[in-house]
């Protein structure tokens, strides 16, 4: 029942249909949890909140299904506005995009182009850039425009998933740049011929990559709420005299609460992923296909 319902969300999820009507109707069905709004200033205004118990954030404007030009580069200009009103505001944010809401699947020069935009808007903030990563047919391309934009700008980090056969070489490979990388266990549907199907080997791959990129003295954001990996990792940088300067914990909003706010105490760096946009549907699908039993708590939200 569970693999059904999972199926189901990463299906809905991708339905562009879905994701129209999603956007037409505003933040429903107790989306609100996972997303902070839908202006800037709601997002900023949560992000301020995080900030005030010691949590810092990244921020990411959704765009998912972007067809036309015009439509990634108002994207690509709504990651501008974004690192403007983070500096504006004086909040403790960086931000978080997906390259294919600015155009990839169009052109990879378009995509280039906006990403030194970006970049460029950044430095000039002082602020720092991190490239989700998307599902498995825009991995390559993703880390081969990573490592072009490395030859000129030091602010910009990727994202590396656990769960890929590819992973550790791609670890291996990315250590001469020196990468800033958020490590995470990997939300997309994959075939089994390119990812472990078995939630234990995902696992089992997440500690050895945290370990190889910590161990290769790079900076690293353990990007999970799985309590047995936060765990493994304290014990790991304790053991190696690894700095807290080192690495960063990163959770999503509205996920684990508690946790966040118990290991900003225990002096750890901690940054949550603030998301916001009118196009939260696509972000809301995959993390309920995470957690299929958070669709009680939609279930409730729809009869209130
Ligand atoms: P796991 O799925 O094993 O969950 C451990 C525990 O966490 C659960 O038992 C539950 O308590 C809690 N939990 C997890 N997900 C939940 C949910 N949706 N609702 C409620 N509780 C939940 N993926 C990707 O492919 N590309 C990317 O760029 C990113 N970026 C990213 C940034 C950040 C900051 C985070 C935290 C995660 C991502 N991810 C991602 C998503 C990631 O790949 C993964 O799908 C989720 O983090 C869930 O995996 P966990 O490591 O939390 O463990």
């Amino acid at each position: 029942m569970e693999l059904i319902m999972k199926n189901m969300f990463q299906s809905l999820g991708k339905s562009r249909t879905a994701n129209r009507l999603a956007k037409k109707y505003g933040l429903r069905f107790g989306a609100a949890r996972f997303v902070a709004g839908e202006t800037i200033q709601q997002s900023i205004a949560a992000v301020r909140g995080l900030n005030q118990d010691g949590r810092v954030a990244t921020l990411d404007h959704l765009g998912e299904f972007v067809f036309s030009e015009d439509e990634a580069l108002e994207s690509a200009a709504m990651c501008i506005q974004t690192l403007d009103a983070i500096a504006e505001s004086g909040v403790k944010s960086n931000l978080s995009l997906k390259m294919t809401s600015l155009g990839l699947d169009i052109s990879r020069e378009l995509c280039v182009t906006s990403m030194k935009r970006i970049l460029d808007r950044a430095r000039l903030h002082n602020n720092f850039v991190r490239i989700d990563m998307e599902d498995y047919a825009h991995c390559q391309i993703s880390l081969d425009i990573y490592r072009e934009l490395r030859k000129d700008y030091d602010n910009v980090g990727i994202v590396i998933q656990a769960y890929l056969f590819r992973t550790m070489q791609d670890i291996d490979d990315l250590a001469s740049l020196g990468a800033n990388l958020r490590l995470v266990k990997g939300a997309y549907k994959e075939s089994p011929q390119v990812a472990f199907p078995d939630k234990s080997a995902v696992d089992e791959n997440y500690k050895k990559i945290i370990e190889k990129h910590l161990t290769n003295g790079h900076y690293t954001a353990i990007a999970s709420h799985d309590e047995a990996i936060i765990k493994h990792t304290k014990q790991f940088v304790s053991e190696h005299g690894i700095s807290n300067d080192q690495f960063e914990f990163q959770m999503l909003y509205g996920i684990c609460d508690e946790l966040q706010k118990q290991l900003v105490r225990e002096g750890y760096r901690v940054r949550i992923y603030v998301p916001y946009g009118v196009d939260w549907f696509g972000y809301f699908m995959r993390r309920l296909a995470e957690r299929p039993a958070n669709v009680w708590f939609v279930l409730k939200n729809m009869f209130k």
